[in-house]
């Protein structure tokens, strides 16, 4: 399977757009690399494309990335788009996505009904077709692909939210994505609340992981200054800790890669303590451009 990382950032980016923290002032001074929102590209033949959320950045990541430029007058490599959730850096670059070329919009009913807007409206369903995912039961998006959708513990979007939402339930708003190949098996889960013992069970034998590496610490933007929510309650557990997923996934035997970083991230610092001990519990750090191949 090939895999091309499109945008490594959470939600906001790196630089994001109001903020002068310590990684945001590095990235837009060219200190530490810059890298856009949320987005993995995948295939099985090299051919057709699947995209893994569609980021507000998809403009300029589709540009970058030779695999997903068309190869006819009008038309694209992309035959199909896979939400993972209905968050803003998950569902913004659909719009993007307009201008009446066909492909493949898959995501559950929950996710898809956010998009029963107005200005949707724009992604012409007589040309893009809205394929509503039922959890736990295997698709095939395109060529040699099979996609597997299943519930991870996670919030309804930001957006939505009322009151006090449930963080950590399950259901369809937040779902991680088994990706299988002849070659091999990959999960990719930008957003997770907790690393319960399912999803290990899960996770058991696969040959990649891609997973959510939003914070470093729960209390992390109250420490660099840029906010008060802890990263539970933005529905993203933490890497460190006893119940982080550094210790979680510790047994996890395949290639493991952070993927959905926030730009409050210490580890985005490449000389920080926190990136050593990323390291030398084997992971790696994504970033925009990463190409992999399993
Ligand atoms: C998140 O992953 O928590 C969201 O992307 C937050 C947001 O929508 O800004
Ligand atoms: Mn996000
Ligand atoms: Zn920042």
């Amino acid at each position: 399977m090939r895999l091309r990382i499109l945008g490594a950032a959470a939600g906001g980016g790196l630089p994001q757009w109001n903020c002068g923290c310590r990684n945001c002032a590095d990235a837009r001074d060219g200190r530490i690399p810059s890298m856009t929102q949320s987005s993995v590209a995948v295939s099985a033949d090299g051919l057709t494309w699947v995209v893994l959320n569609a980021s507000p950045d998809i403009r300029a990541q589709m540009q970058a990335e030779p695999a997903l430029h068309p190869r006819s007058l009008r038309g694209t490599p992309m035959g199909a788009v896979i939400l993972t959730n209905g968050d803003i850096d998950h569902i913004a670059g659909l719009l993007t996505l307009r201008e009446g070329t066909p492909f493949a919009l898959h995501g559950t009913k929950a996710t898809l009904a956010i998009l029963d807007e107005p200005v949707f409206r724009v992604l012409d369903r007589s040309v893009v077709r809205f394929l509503p995912i039922r959890l736990d039961e295997p698709f095939s998006p395109a060529e040699g692909l099979t996609v597997t959708a299943f519930a991870v513990p996670g919030k309804v979007a930001l957006f939505l939210e009322e009151e006090e939402p449930d963080t950590a339930a399950m259901g369809e708003q937040t779902v991680g994505l088994r990706l299988e190949d002849a070659d091999s098996v990959v999960f990719y889960i930008p957003g997770c609340a907790q690393v319960t013992d399912d999803l290990c069970r899960k996770l058991d034998g696969a040959d990649l992981l891609l997973f959510d590496g939003t914070v470093w610490q729960d209390e992390e933007m109250r420490r660099t200054g840029t906010g008060t929510k802890t990263g539970a309650r933005m529905g993203h557990v933490p890497m460190s800790g006893p119940d982080g997923s550094l210790a979680r996934l510790a047994d996890f035997a395949g290639r493991r890669v952070y993927i959905h970083i926030n730009n409050t991230n210490p580890v985005l610092q490449p000389a920080s303590a926190e990136r050593a001990e990323v390291a030398a519990a084997g992971w790696s750090l994504a970033f925009d451009g990463m190409e992999i191949t399993t």
